[in-house]
Parts: C-alpha cells; structure tokens; sequence
C-alpha cells in the first residue's frame, strides 16, 4: 500500500527502512516522505511508530 502518493513509497518500503534502523528523518532524506505535498506525513510517522513497537 502507498503511505506517500507524491513519491510513491509503500509501506513495505517505510517497515524496511525502520527494520533497518532508520529513523522518520533518514526516510524523509532517502525516499521523500513527506516532502511535497506534506499530507503523508502523520501516516508515515505513525507507521514508523507502530512498525518500532513490534520490533
Ligand atoms: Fe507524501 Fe505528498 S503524499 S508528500
């Protein structure tokens, strides 16, 4: 599924990063998370949120 439209990165994306140890800033840098249309970006966040509370 898209978590960010304007970038078209999935959540599977967003998980890995996390899983690899990347924080919301890191995948802002690396994918673009939020940086054009901005409306992702609570979504993103709480994926990352819910993705570190399951590691
Ligand atoms: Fe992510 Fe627009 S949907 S920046």
């Amino acid at each position: 599924m898209y978590v960010c439209l304007c970038k078209a990165v999935t959540s599977q994306q967003i998980e890995d990063a996390v899983v690899q140890g990347d924080s919301y800033a890191q995948i802002r840098q690396k994918y673009g998370v939020g940086t054009d249309c901005g409306c992702c970006g609570q979504s993103a966040k709480q994926l990352i949120r819910q993705t570190v509370a399951n590691l």
